[in-house]
């Protein structure tokens, strides 16, 4: 039931904050921040994973498919730069033929919204037989992150972490993206935690802006909609886009370029801002519109000296960036804005405003965007 959204995606789009409260309501105790005194050096998560696997890893390794190998690139960042564990992600089917050397403590996390993805269960498989009796010193962890807790993923693992965004029947995947990030964030979070890579008065303020997350979302929604049907009916007839992200937002350039391949059929690369400029540039003319996102942060002067460099070759430019940069309007002719929130969580805003836009864009074109071309929700060959 498509509850009087015109597709199953856009109603995705829209339960994105009642499916990061639900996330949090699961996997975050409650009253923790509220309660300063008690409680604070107490754990606020409730993932029920083993003391030993916070205790013990020492790497991490990701493997994933398609949107689901860019949620882990945004956990890759969180992980590294919060609980420092190096983390290195891969394709699940790049990993098969190619794994990584084989290390000490080392926690495998297969990430796949159905837990059927085939590239994904033979990745788990392939780890799985690697860290069997004859390397046993080695000790590791599997763990799984799906929306499907009963699969063939589920299975396979040690552990779950459920994504809890209910059934996600457009076959862009957008809620379950979102789930995944909250989920990825509370791991990491707690791995930060444990370890003293954050004191709880640092964790504080981080909390409260995960609780505030679906109301951010709610509204970065509301802000999207008119200038979203203006960039969609200028843009609609393109046959190429470029969508620039620095730092943690590296990963949601290429989601978001993921999101127009797939439902606009628009040809979208997304490059991380810096790499752009070394040959990609190139590419540029009046007819490709630039995508950059740009939150308020660490990176944002070189995302917007890129962005300039663009500019400068012509490119209409569409910019992502946060309320409390009035600056940009001038740069971008574009702009779309997202509510002012820490750099390090502003993925779960800044996607927003790209689901929507390719959303948009395809229903423009008259496209199925329910049921893209040549994909099924599930490759399970
Ligand atoms: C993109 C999309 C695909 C899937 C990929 C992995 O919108 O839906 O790229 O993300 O096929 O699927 P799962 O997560 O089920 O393993």
């Amino acid at each position: 039931d498509r509850q009087g959204f015109a597709h199953f995606m856009l109603k995705e789009i829209y339960e994105q904050p009642d499916v990061v409260r639900q996330c949090l309501a699961a996997y975050l105790k409650p009253g923790w921040d509220s309660d300063q005194d008690a409680s604070l050096s107490s754990n606020p998560f409730n993932l029920a994973l083993p003391d030993e696997l916070f205790a013990t890893v020492s790497e991490i390794q990701l493997v994933a498919c398609g949107t689901s190998r860019h949620a882990s690139l945004v956990a890759q960042y969180w992980f590294e730069q919060l609980a420092g564990i190096p983390t290195r992600v891969r394709s699940a089917s790049e990993f098969v033929s190619a794994p990584f050397p084989l290390a000490r403590n080392t926690l495998t996390i297969a990430v796949t919204q159905s837990g059927e993805t085939a590239d994904t269960l033979a990745a788990i498989a392939a780890a799985k037989r690697r860290s069997s009796p004859a390397e046993s010193s080695l000790q590791s962890w599997l763990l799984g992150i799906t929306n499907q807790s009963e699969s063939s993923l589920t299975k396979a693992v040690d552990y779950t972490l459920p994504t809890l965004a209910g059934t996600e029947v457009g076959v862009a995947a957008t809620k379950t993206f979102m789930a995944q990030l909250v989920v990825f964030c509370c791991l990491a979070l707690e791995f930060a935690f444990r370890r003293q890579a954050l004191s709880p008065q640092q964790l504080a303020p981080t909390i409260a802006a995960l609780r505030s997350l679906p109301d951010q979302i709610e509204t970065t929604l509301q802000h999207q909609h008119e200038p979203i049907q203006t960039i969609a009916q200028t843009f609609a007839n393109v046959k190429d886009c470029i969508v620039l992200g620095r730092g943690i937002n590296h990963a949601i350039a290429l989601e978001g370029a993921l999101k127009l391949k797939e439902t606009t059929y628009i040809h979208a690369e997304g490059y991380a801002g810096g790499e752009f400029m070394h040959g990609p540039i190139a590419l540029l003319d009046a007819t490709v519109p630039v995508i950059a996102i740009a939150p308020a942060g660490s990176v944002y002067d070189s995302m917007l000296a890129n962005t300039e460099k663009a500019k400068a070759n012509g490119a209409p430019l569409i910019g992502i960036t946060t309320v409390t940069e009035p600056a940009d309007r001038t740069v971008f002719a574009h702009p779309l804005t997202v509510p002012a929130i820490d750099e390090l969580l502003s993925p779960f805003l800044t996607v927003v405003p790209l689901q929507l836009l390719a959303y948009t864009i395809a229903v423009q074109r008259g496209l199925d965007v329910d049921r893209p071309r040549n994909i099924t929700k599930t490759l399970t060959r």
